[in-house]
């Protein structure tokens, strides 16, 4: 490319290129889907099988890539799974899962991965189907659910996820990918991640986790990710992390982010590691009782150290924040923990009103710099300090968070089966989710 058309492109990107850069979700409609259809009724599985799983290979390979635009049909019903598939390398197609589907082996790996696949949509056209992972009988020690793997212009939408094993919805990768309208409700314990998403360009909304890990979080490398309309449920809390050496995201934004209970109404979190975390925003949050708020942690004891000085946190704003810590001077509503190795700077809080169940609460500050939290220091030259603690005022915008009807008050039972949900239609309090459920369409 000559210079002048170099800098032509360059000047036709928008300035704020914070979130998509173009298309996501599959280029063809459904309806260009429908040339055939190969269900797994056809393939050797019937309602009831005790492992689908051979079915669906066999309508993939049999049927789904013999013929462009098809489908392939998990009829409503109930299956057990004990073959866990990869589906690779198809074009234009969807998979339909009306039914339910039951984990029935142990194996680990994913018990559906979607490989290579373009122009691909993955939905239950009646809202309710999905896997049950039955995780409290395997926990740690199965399979993860669903993992779209180095795919792009897809969708996964409609699709009740319940009690893996491991994580629920796994995005490898890949490019302009949605996912929308999901249920998902994992084991109050951790290993039980709802959404893990790295790759470029992906819009991820209305989606709701209970569990007790990651709600939804973006891992490296990522840039140009949108991800609104969460209700984590009782959740650890959405993330970005855990990060370590080589770290490479932004233009990302969160926003309309709801989270009842659970371990953080948001948290950076890395320990030591290299790269950079850059040109972020994390708009209108509302938090109750979860046990960390707005939660920065270069230093999380939990994760294995990186060889890096420290991961670069750079311009990143946290806009419109309500919501309640449960103990506010055990674990603040507000701590920026730096890295040392890599202050991070640029980091404004506009409009965050972070508060305690208990009226009383600290903040922190380490090697960070910005404006929006008394911790914090400003000016251009950003020399690590060790970390400050603060006693903190009632913000004076605080209002007590907002709940949602059908809030959880207890995560579930660890060692028992956990219902099944059905999927909502709104994801954030006041606001309707943004495409209907493909059963109302
Ligand atoms: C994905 O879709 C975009 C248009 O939205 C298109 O430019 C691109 O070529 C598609 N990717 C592939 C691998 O076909
Ligand atoms: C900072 O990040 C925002 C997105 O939150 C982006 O719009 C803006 O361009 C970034 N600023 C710089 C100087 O890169
Ligand atoms: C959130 O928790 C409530 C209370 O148990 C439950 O009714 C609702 O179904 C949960 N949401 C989902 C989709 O799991």
């Amino acid at each position: 490319m000559g210079f002048k058309s170099l800098l032509a492109s360059l000047l036709l990107v928008p300035a704020a290129t914070a979130q998509l850069t173009g298309h996501v979700g599959p280029t063809t409609a459904l309806s260009a889907k429908q040339a055939t259809i190969c269900s797994v009724l056809d393939y050797g599985g019937a309602i009831g099988s005790a492992d689908i799983g051979p079915a669906i290979s066999s309508a993939f390979t049999n049927c789904v890539l013999k013929h462009s635009g098809s489908t392939l049909y998990v009829p409503a019903g109930n299956y057990q799974m004990q073959t866990w598939v990869t589906l690779s390398g198809g074009t234009k197609w969807a998979f339909r899962l009306d039914g339910l589907i039951t984990r029935a082996a142990t194996t680990g790996g994913n018990m559906i991965a979607i490989q290579n696949a373009n122009d691909f949509e993955f939905y239950s056209a009646n809202s309710a189907g999905g896997i049950q992972g039955l995780g409290y009988q395997a926990r740690n020690a199965g399979p993860r659910l669903i993992r779209m793997v180095t795919s792009t212009n897809w969708s996964v939408h409609d699709l009740i996820l319940v009690d893996s094993p491991e994580f629920h919805l796994v995005i490898q990768a890949g490019s302009n990918g949605e996912v929308y309208n999901m249920a998902i409700r994992g084991g109050n314990l951790g290993g039980s991640d709802g959404v893990d998403v790295w790759g470029t360009n992906h819009w991820i909304h209305d989606v709701e986790v209970t569990n007790r890990d990651e709600c939804v979080t973006v891992k490296s490398p990522a840039n140009n990710i949108l991800v609104e309309r969460i209700w984590c449920n009782q959740s650890g809390g959405s993330a970005i992390g855990s990060l370590s050496d080589g770290t490479a995201i932004e233009d990302i934004v969160y926003r309309n982010v709801y989270t009842n209970g659970g371990n953080q109404a948001f948290m950076i979190k890395s320990n030591l590691g290299s790269g950079y975390v850059r040109n972020v925003l994390f708009q209108n949050f509302i938090s109750r009782g979860v046990a960390y708020g707005l939660n920065i942690n270069q230093f999380w004891s939990s994760q294995t150290p990186g060889t890096g000085a420290g991961v670069q946190l750079s311009n990143i704003t946290f806009q419109n924040w309500d919501g309640n810590v449960v103990d506010g001077v055990a674990r603040p509503p507000i701590q920026l923990i730096c890295a040392d190795g890599a202050p991070c700077f640029d980091i404004t809080l506009d409009n965050v009103n972070m508060w305690s169940q208990t009226n009383k609460a600290v903040v922190k500050c380490e090697s960070a710099f910005g404006s929006g939290v008394s911790c914090i220091r400003s000016g251009s030259s950003h020399t690590s300090y060790a970390i400050v603690t603060q006693s903190a005022t009632q913000p004076a915008g605080y209002t007590t968070p907002t709940t949602m009807a059908g809030d959880l008050t207890a995560g579930f039972a660890t060692n028992a089966a956990i219902p099944t949900p059905t999927i909502p239609t709104s994801f954030f309090p006041g606001l309707a989710q943004i495409s209907p459920l493909a059963k109302n369409k």
